[in-house]
């Protein structure tokens, strides 16, 4: 199986899908949440998936023949622009669903470089046509850029200790596998081992995928394709991705800062649906163990 597809029924229930409508799945992986949004399109309307890795784009040729369905072989922090060029205007979309993070396939196989479970190159690119790898970031960061994202995307708790021990490692021999960096991390290891492991790769692939970067501009232009009324709805599975939706969602900007208008009344661009994030069921964890850290945050756009 590519995915088991987290908080399906939650986060397309939370879109309220009505036929005609104009939807966007920003993270279409093995296409799950697709398949249920286009289900209840019934064929009318359109449903945009966005994916920037090529081997997701192929199983959305399951829906080729689905005149209701168009797959954009892109990365979604260009949501606004991909729309535009499909003659979509800023305000009239219903409906963006993301589902942070990779899929279960990127995880899972070997070559992607994405697990220190196998022995590959340190590639961790979700689209392998641009960028750097985690072998470059490695190779080519100062010790203070790599110990930043050590510390604030993988909270390892030795993050300076491991950057400059990084610096020190490559300068005798650069880092190519992820052999290279579970063999060195062994070395510096604190606490229980996989976790620390999970930190340490965690971080790269959101560096080398600047995923941070790419969820600031995609809730900034999914506030703006989206309609009046229209719903916004993101899994995320990284507390400082959490914080920036929740923040985005309270107070239409990332650090949170409520604004006010002319007389002095806060100004709310989104009204909240959960004031708390959904979390996944026992019943869901209990089949599917990588939907652990998940939270679901919907609005809706005043
Ligand atoms: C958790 S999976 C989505 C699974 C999907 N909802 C399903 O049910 O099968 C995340 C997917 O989003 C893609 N992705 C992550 N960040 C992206 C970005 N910035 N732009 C486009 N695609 C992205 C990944 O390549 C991956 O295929």
């Amino acid at each position: 199986m590519y995915h088991a597809s987290v908080l399906l029924h939650e986060s397309v229930d939370a879109l309220g899908v009505t036929p005609g409508g104009i939807y966007v799945d920003a993270t279409f992986g093995g296409g799950g949440h697709t398949r249920l949004i286009l289900e209840q399109l019934r064929g009318k309307g359109h449903l945009y998936a966005f994916d920037q890795d090529t081997d997701a784009a192929q199983n959305a040729a399951e829906f080729a023949h689905e005149p209701a369905f168009t797959f954009l072989h892109s990365n979604f922090r260009f949501l606004k622009r991909q729309l535009r060029a499909e003659a979509i205007r800023p305000g009239s979309v219903q409906g963006i669903l993301a589902d942070l993070g990779v899929s279960s396939y990127q995880l899972d196989t070997a070559e992607r470089g994405f697990s220190y479970r196998f022995q590959a190159d340190l590639d961790m690119r979700m689209n392998r046509q641009e960028g750097p790898t985690a072998a470059d970031v490695l190779n080519t960061y100062d010790a203070e850029a790599l110990q930043r994202m050590f510390s604030e995307l993988g909270e390892v708790r030795n993050a300076r200790t491991l950057a400059q021990a990084v610096v020190r490692s490559r300068d005798i021999r650069p880092f190519q596998t992820t052999g290279d960096l579970t063999d060195f991390c062994e070395q510096h290891l604190m606490g229980e081992r996989m976790r620390y492991l999970s930190q340490v790769f965690q971080a790269l692939r959101m560096e080398v995928n600047d995923e941070l970067g790419a969820l600031h501009d995609f809730l900034k232009d999914a506030y703006e394709m989206l309609a009046p009324g229209g719903r916004l709805a993101v899994i995320t599975f990284h507390s400082l991705e959490d914080r920036m939706v929740k923040n985005f969602m309270k107070a239409g900007n990332v650090e949170g800062e409520l604004d006010k208008d002319f007389y002095g009344n806060i100004t709310r661009p989104w009204e909240l649906i959960t004031k708390k994030p959904i979390e996944p069921s026992e019943a869901e964890l209990k089949v599917n163990n990588r939907a652990r850290s998940s939270k679901l945050r919907i609005a809706k756009k005043k």
